[in-house]
């Protein structure tokens, strides 16, 4: 039988920000993981991925930054490139949505679909802000989500849960524009009747079948991504929008189509093809036959990505005619950071290129927790202290360990030969036996994309290597002369495992299994070699190694976390926390409360009051910058926090002996500090 063919694609990141480590965990590492493992095993396979820069997320954020949406896409689409390179994912295109040749991909489909009947053009009330002349649609408005409650939720979908959403849906809507509840204007749009693709889409979706022909595996489709299929079309179908009132966009080709768009989500997946068109027309190959035919299209997807991609992407793919449908949508269900949702727009992310930069050295460490946590069926959570135990007792003192050791002592003891494999007892056997059934276990598991507990099986596969030296202790057999034999079995055994890992850990930590064959002298890209124990041969030359993987530091871990503490301090309004003090600097403050006898205004500084202050053991004048905020009446009489021993200061010509310490909130209120309790002036705060 041939080897399946395959077109995958990555959800094309809106070139509305930077990356982070949500987006990478959920779509673009997995794929290239299952990518990486494809070409291992032959298949014929285009990898394709491109920035979305069509939609609200770009003139909303244009917007933001004071700036044009050209620039906007121009800048992002940069970043996040440079970022997938750094990375090192490995993507056979990057394309964007705005290239010539993706508006005429896309304006060539709509037309398509418009000859055949396939929209219908409908007048309509739709939501309209009359400040900004300008229809709302998608991310043009806000409001209270008719299913979770968010109250953020966008006119076409809600963040918090994923469902997605029209305009109309939403409670309490706003204008994003103005922030006023906008009003009904009459427009007219193509739309696409979604409610007459129900029955082939329920088949297709449930039970893999087009017209009674079997299309994929449906047990293979994740249950989250069938969930939200079926529940949106028991919801029933209705016709959607295909086209928006903006001039961003790709302009709709037909008559009629005068100062409109296509809908957004109905460009940026045809945007799989045009890239693909690219790509095909760079390297000599027709863009056809990875849309076409006998092959396997699989969407890697974020879980608020899931109808796009599993209900209307396909009814276009259908109604258009000649295009296969996808064979799974592999959707990630959503990383946290830290206790709390990543968002881009409260800067709460860990973002990809800031990782790359400050660690250049350390992508596959990054690759390989993001894969151990990534959020396959539930939720998931990044923390640096996970990040931190995972590379440190995993990859440091499991897998970068036993490779350090098999290949010193291979340096140490036959000058860096591979010794002969020799007398196999039935203890090596059992280990033999495992090395070969890993990658076959890893096989199924990455066709399952269960990719989690396929690189937890790579990593099973050097535990099983560290084990086998601690149990048969080359290093103590070797003192005595009468075990070199056994020795030399042992260490091509551990030699053996290594070669396996540097075939194995390829498409999840590429940068580690070619550290690996480097010092190894063996490259080895053909997926079915693995399981092999006699992948070197007998005398074959190894490298000295080097360490593969640092342990992170504790200050690494809290300097990480302090930079995100100080997003969420400057997102509270509040300034992040000052610098470190000691005790004995803080007891050196002298701080009681006193009660305020007298005040009155400072003559020609309106900000000032002169107050006489009862400390409980004196009477002192201080001078306060508190006159806007309280009159003179207001004060006396009242108990407050003074700083009693800050050297006294002359202020428009009067001495002040103290300071009356304030709070204040984000609005520059000010109020004393007072006891809640009845106390005396005199009383000590400490
Ligand atoms: O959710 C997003 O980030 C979208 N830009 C994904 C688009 S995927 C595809 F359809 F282009
Ligand atoms: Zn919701």
């Amino acid at each position: 039988m041939s080897k399946a063919k395959y077109t995958v694609t990555a959800a094309l990141p809106y070139a509305n920000g930077p990356l982070h480590l949500g987006h990478v965990a959920g779509v673009y590492l997995p794929s290239d993981i299952f990518v990486r493992f494809l070409r291992m095993n032959d298949h014929d396979v285009a990898f394709i991925c491109g920035s979305d820069e069509h939609g609200a997320a770009i003139t909303l954020r244009a917007k933001k930054e004071g700036t044009t949406p050209k620039k906007i896409v121009d800048k992002y689409n940069e970043i996040i490139g440079k970022a997938f390179r750094d990375f090192d994912i490995s993507f056979d295109i990057f394309h964007r949505t705005s290239a010539e040749i993706h508006h005429e991909t896309a304006q060539d489909f709509f037309k398509v679909l418009d000859e055949k009947g396939h929209f219908t053009k409908e007048t309509s009330q739709q939501y309209y802000d009359e400040e900004f002349q300008q229809f709302l649609a998608d991310r043009y408005i806000t409001g209270t989500c008719p299913n979770c409650g968010h109250e953020n939720a966008y006119g076409d979908q809600c963040e918090n849960c994923g469902t997605a959403l029209s305009p109309t849906d939403l409670k309490d809507p706003k204008s994003t524009l103005s922030g006023k509840t906008p009003i009904m204007k009459e427009t007219s749009h193509w739309y696409l009747p979604m409610e007459r693709h129900e029955d082939w889409l329920k088949d297709w979706i449930q039970q893999g079948t087009l017209d009674g022909v079997q299309q994929h595996d449906p047990k293979k489709w994740r249950n989250q991504v069938v969930g939200q299929c079926m529940s949106w079309i028991d919801n029933g179908l209705r016709p959607r929008a295909m086209t928006r009132d903006l001039d961003w966009g790709v302009k709709v080709p037909v008559t009629g189509g005068d100062g409109k768009v296509l809908y957004v989500w109905l460009d940026a997946p045809i945007g799989y093809i045009s890239a693909t068109k690219q790509w095909a027309a760079d390297n000599n190959k027709n863009w056809k036959d990875y849309w076409t035919g006998d092959r396997k299209l699989i969407h890697f997807i974020g879980k608020d990505n899931i109808v796009f991609h599993a209900i209307i992407f396909p009814i276009l793919l259908k109604a258009h005619e000649g295009f296969v449908l996808p064979d799974n949508v592999p959707a990630y269900e959503f990383l946290n950071l830290e206790g709390d949702k990543f968002s881009t727009s409260r800067n709460w992310a860990v973002w990809l290129h800031e990782y790359i930069e400050a660690y250049p050295d350390k992508t596959d460490e990054l690759k390989y927790v993001l894969t151990a946590i990534a959020p396959e069926t539930k939720d998931s959570e990044f923390t640096w202290k996970e990040y931190q135990t995972r590379v440190n007792s995993e990859l440091a003192d499991i897998l970068g360990n036993f490779v350090n050791r098999a290949l010193v002592l291979t340096n140490k003891y036959y000058d860096g030969a591979v010794p002969e494999q020799g007398n196999v007892t039935a203890e090596d056997q059992k280990i033999l036996d495992e090395v070969a059934a890993i990658p076959a276990r890893m096989s199924k598991l990455v066709y399952d994309y269960k990719l989690r507990e396929a690189q937890a099986e790579a990593m099973n596969l050097a535990r099983l290597g560290n084990k086998y030296l601690a149990d048969t202790e080359p290093w103590k057999l070797v003192k005595d002369e009468a075990n070199a034999d056994r020795v030399k079995t042992i260490m091509n055994i551990a030699l053996q495992i290594t070669a396996n890992l540097s075939i194995v850990l390829k498409p999840f930590l590429p940068a580690t299994a070619a550290k690996i064959s480097g010092f190894l002298d063996f490259n080895v890209n053909d997926w079915n070699q693995a399981g092999a124990s006699d992948l070197l041969a007998a005398g074959h030359g190894t490298n000295k190694p080097s360490i593969l993987f640092q342990k992170i530091e504790d200050e690494l871990v809290e300097k990480e976390v302090e930079k995100l503490n100080a997003t969420k301090a400057s997102e509270s309004n509040f300034p992040p926390q000052k610098e470190e003090t000691s005790f004995d600097d803080f007891t050196k403050m002298d701080i009681r409360l006193g009660k305020i006898l007298e005040a009155e205004k400072v003559k020609k500084a309106d900000k000032l009051l002169k107050l006489l202050v009862d400390t409980g053991i004196d009477k002192r004048t201080i001078v306060s910058g508190i006159a806007q905020h309280y009159s003179p009446e207001e004060v006396v009489g009242k108990t407050v926090t003074v700083l009693m021993n800050l050297a006294p200061r002359k202020i428009r010509g009067v001495e002040s002996q103290g300071m009356i310490l304030m709070a204040e909130d984000t609005e520059g209120n000010l109020s004393f500090v007072s006891p809640e309790k009845d106390f005396a002036q005199g009383g000590e705060v400490r």
